[in-house]
């Protein structure tokens, strides 16, 4: 399984420095290590010239940050899957912890979104995690098996599971420096395993599964290495080529 490097610029960049970045990052990683793939996350906004970007790079490919889960409709604001496929998109993000904190994205709309994106072509990476509160209070397992098994449930057990991917990344984690440590990581990634065969048997264990939470480049290689962890979601230390080439590379 190949690992994933993943970059969401979250909202970040305009169109140029959008290619300005993914240009540079294609010169940098232009031959990933074997077995590493790099994504690249940017807004909407700037998917189509992303794209251009990492057209010709070899193992780059282009996610979305979010989709709304029909065709199209009245639905002001929202994008459909159809649309970032337009635009280039192979990818897409489902409940990342912002969407589910910050805009007050409930379980079932973050499943609704894997299922309908899922049935669309897209590859979708499922964002689940704990808040520090729920961490403190030993709600961990329950948090990590409430939202996968919600954001899974309209997924049909037959899919192909390298299309899925589920992010763990707790939300203490997320922009803070608060790395989680590696037990905590092993433990959280062994989890999802879990509950990935659970869900789909020995298919569960070809989906991949990401952490995500102030990885940097000093970290990456250890964190990667990790039981179960098959790539990272990296935010802030995405957003210069520079920094992430030397994860990607780490
Ligand atoms: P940071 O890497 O900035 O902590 O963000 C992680 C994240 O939310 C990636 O989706």
């Amino acid at each position: 399984m190949n690992k994933l490097f993943a970059a969401n610029w979250k909202m970040h960049k305009t169109r140029a420095e959008a290619a300005t970045t993914a240009s540079e990052l294609a010169r940098l990683c232009a031959a990933p290590p074997a077995g590493r793939e790099v994504l690249l996350i940017p807004p909407f906004t700037a998917l189509a010239e992303t794209g251009a970007a990492i057209a010709t790079a070899d193992r780059f490919f282009l996610g979305a940050q979010n989709l709304y889960p029909a065709d199209h409709g009245a639905f002001t604001g929202e994008i459909s899957p159809a649309m970032l496929k337009d635009c280039g998109a192979t990818f897409a993000l489902a409940g990342h912890s912002e969407r589910r904190h910050i805009l007050g994205e409930s379980d079932a709309l973050v499943g609704e979104k894997t299922a309908f994106g899922l049935a669309s072509g897209l590859k979708i990476i499922l964002c689940v995690g704990e808040t520090l509160d729920e961490r403190k209070a030993g709600r961990l397992a329950e948090v990590i098996e409430r939202q996968t098994r919600a954001g899974l449930s309209g997924v049909p057990v037959d899919v192909d599971p390298e299309r899925i991917c589920v992010a763990y990344e707790p939300v203490w984690a997320i922009g803070t420096g608060l790395v989680a440590g590696s037990a905590e990581i092993v433990e959280a990634h062994g989890l999802v395993r879990k509950l990935l065969e659970g869900i789909f048997g020995a298919n569960g264990r070809l989906a991949r599964i990401l952490y995500g939470g102030s990885v940097k480049p000093g970290n990456a290689s250890e964190i990667i290495g990790l039981d179960n962890v098959d790539g990272v979601l990296v935010g802030g230390a995405s957003l210069k080529a520079d920094e992430f080439s030397r994860i990607v590379l780490a």
